[in-house]
């Protein structure tokens, strides 16, 4: 039978209602550092690294929406307080509605990896969208990417270095709520795990 989905108006943020930069203050109802993820899918990050986190402000970025809602039943479920959740394109989202110097970590696991060459510009991980993501980071915050997919690994080492100037590589640690053997604890981690796929990290640092 299928699952029937709660909406959390505690936890859902509507796009439509956005006008300008947003205030994380006003959006979680406190004050904290702010750490998001890109392409949040089922919010097995989120959930798990929010409890182990319980004073960081956490933002999941979806645009599917049936993932998004999927999550937002989660997320709601649970009871927590300290997650939010939008559906929406990141790269715009980013662009329209992030102020600079907000955000201590980006997450991006498993970003889609558009295979096709000629849908290689669909890639969320490109110059422009790393632009954003710098401006909105506030000093020393960290942008941290997993993927199995070897030939974007090699795109986002390119685009990573052409902005060397700006960054620093760091350590990629697991994440708190990971489990033995993964690096972030994701659904698509644990499927690529069984399946014996490569997983590639990086994290960087904001100079
Ligand atoms: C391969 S899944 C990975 C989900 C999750 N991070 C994980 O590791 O299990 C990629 C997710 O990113 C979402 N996504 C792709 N492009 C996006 C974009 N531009 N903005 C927001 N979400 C996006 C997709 O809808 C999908 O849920």
């Amino acid at each position: 039978m299928a699952r029937i989905l709660k909406d959390y108006p505690s936890v859902a943020l509507n796009a439509e209602d956005l006008d300008g930069k947003i205030d994380f203050v006003q959006i979680f109802g406190r004050p904290g550092l702010v750490h998001i993820e890109i392409g949040s899918g089922k919010a097995t990050f989120l959930l798990h690294q929010a409890m182990t986190q319980p004073q960081v402000n956490f933002l999941g970025i979806e645009r599917s929406g049936k993932f998004y809602r999927y999550a937002v039943d989660r997320i709601g479920r649970w009871a927590l307080s300290n997650v939010r959740l939008i559906r929406t394109d990141a790269a715009r989202f980013l662009a329209d509605f992030l102020p600079d110097s907000s955000v201590e970590c980006f997450h991006i696991y498993f970003p889609d990896p558009w295979p096709k060459k000629r849908h290689h510009k669909r890639r969320f991980f490109c110059l422009a969208n790393l632009e954003q993501l710098l401006r909105c980071l506030i000093p020393t915050g960290t942008i941290r990417i997993a993927t199995d997919h070897a030939s974007y690994f090699e795109q986002i080492q390119r685009v990573l270095t052409a902005q060397d100037h700006r960054l620093e590589e760091i350590e990629f640690l697991p994440t708190a709520s990971a489990n033995q053997g993964e690096w972030v604890g994701t659904n698509f981690e644990r499927k690529y795990l069984k399946e014996q796929r490569p997983i590639y990290t990086i994290a960087v640092m904001k100079t």
